[in-house]
């Protein structure tokens, strides 16, 4: 363990490399402190009454968890201490967050403080996600607007998966990698370097409970997985659903797979379930970083023009050549 690099060391290596101030290092390390507290806290669960509901609502209508509302806090308090971001927008705050006195922010972090909420009590692994912008010359981090910028703008984007270790994986647009967390060293080391999406799989997760409002093309994929080696796909395939983006996309990191929540005929109205700038455009840019593909079905998500922060879109994502395939049975429709 003690031969191993830590994070803190490979942004060191990255700052020198790009000639940089120390600001992203800098902003880096208030996010992986919020993540290891909210890791602390996710940990001691019913010890110290961190289990059950907050009894709010959030902006999006939904139950807030005690640890949505703790996890919300550690990211806002931690992430402004540094006075490294000029701004943050969360899932769970209606409007865009400015960082009193930090004049020279120059970065916008979004993020979604505890993904899979509903497996909190269950005590099954829960994830923050996060994605960070440049704050665009002469905008206002006030302003919802300077934050609705494509994916494909992201200078990092990255989660904490807090399972039966925590996990943070970053990429800053040069691969993806992995770093464990050593409780009592209180530091991620190096664990899992150039983490790559299989372009092949024969495991796909999604919410089947759905399927009576699934389109034609998603039905089709689904279909055909489950008819198995007789079927048209000619192999067996295998099912999952944590209901935790952070750990379907984990695992599909680590042994591939396809992760779909598509739009369908009861969640089209209001674009999907997830979010574009909290949930879909961080996961798409590590799983593209990592060899995957990331797309609502008929464009890649990275490329999506935002219109508002709260916007929901579909999501299907992973392995490429499975992917591929739901793209062209998009296509096929027409
Ligand atoms: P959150 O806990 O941040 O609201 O996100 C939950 C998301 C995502 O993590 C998961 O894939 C999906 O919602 C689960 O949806 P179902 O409840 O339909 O299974
Ligand atoms: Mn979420
Ligand atoms: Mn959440």
């Amino acid at each position: 363990m003690y031969r191993r690099t830590t994070l803190s060391h490979n942004l060191l290596d990255e700052q020198r490399r790009l000639g940089g101030s120390g600001s992203f290092t800098a902003l880096m390390t208030d996010i992986l402190t919020a993540c290891k507290m909210v890791a602390h806290e996710v940990n001691q669960g019913a010890l110290v009454g961190n289990l059950g509901v907050a009894g709010s609502e959030n902006v999006q209508g939904e139950e807030q968890k005690k640890l949505d509302v703790l996890a919300n806090d550690i990211f806002l308090h931690m992430n402004a201490l540094g006075g490294n971001y000029a701004g943050m927008a969360s899932e769970e705050l209606e409007d865009v967050h400015a960082v009193k006195g930090s004049a020279d922010g120059r970065y916008l972090l979004l993020f979604d403080p505890l993904d899979g909420s509903s497996n909190i009590d269950i005590n099954i692994s829960v994830g923050s996600i996060f994605s960070i912008l440049r704050l665009p010359d002469g905008a206002s981090p006030n302003s919802a607007d300077a934050f609705l910028q494509p994916g494909v703008k992201q200078v990092a984007a990255g989660y904490a998966l807090y399972g039966s270790s925590t996990m943070l994986v970053l990429t800053t647009g040069n691969g993806v990698h992995g770093y464990t967390l050593n409780r009592d060293v209180g530091m991620f080391f190096l664990t899992h370097r150039n983490m790559t999406v299989p372009a092949d799989t024969k495991e796909f997760a999604i919410n089947a409970s759905r399927m009576r409002f699934w389109e034609p093309p998603v039905r089709r994929y689904v279909d055909e997985c489950l008819a198995g080696k007789e079927g048209p796909r000619g192999k067996d395939f295998n099912m999952r659903w944590v209901a935790s983006m952070v750990a379907e996309v984990h695992r599909i990191l680590v042994r591939g797979g396809v992760f779909m929540y598509p739009a369908d005929a009861e969640n089209k109205a209001k674009g999907g379930k997830l979010r574009l700038m909290y949930e879909a455009n961080p996961m798409a840019f590590i799983i593209e970083q990592a060899g995957g593909m990331a797309t609502t079905g008929t464009q890649r998500i990275m490329e999506l023009q935002p219109t508002g922060l709260h916007q929901r879109v579909p999501v299907i994502l992973g392995s490429r050549n499975e992917v591929e395939r739901i793209v062209q049975y998009h296509g096929d429709k027409k």
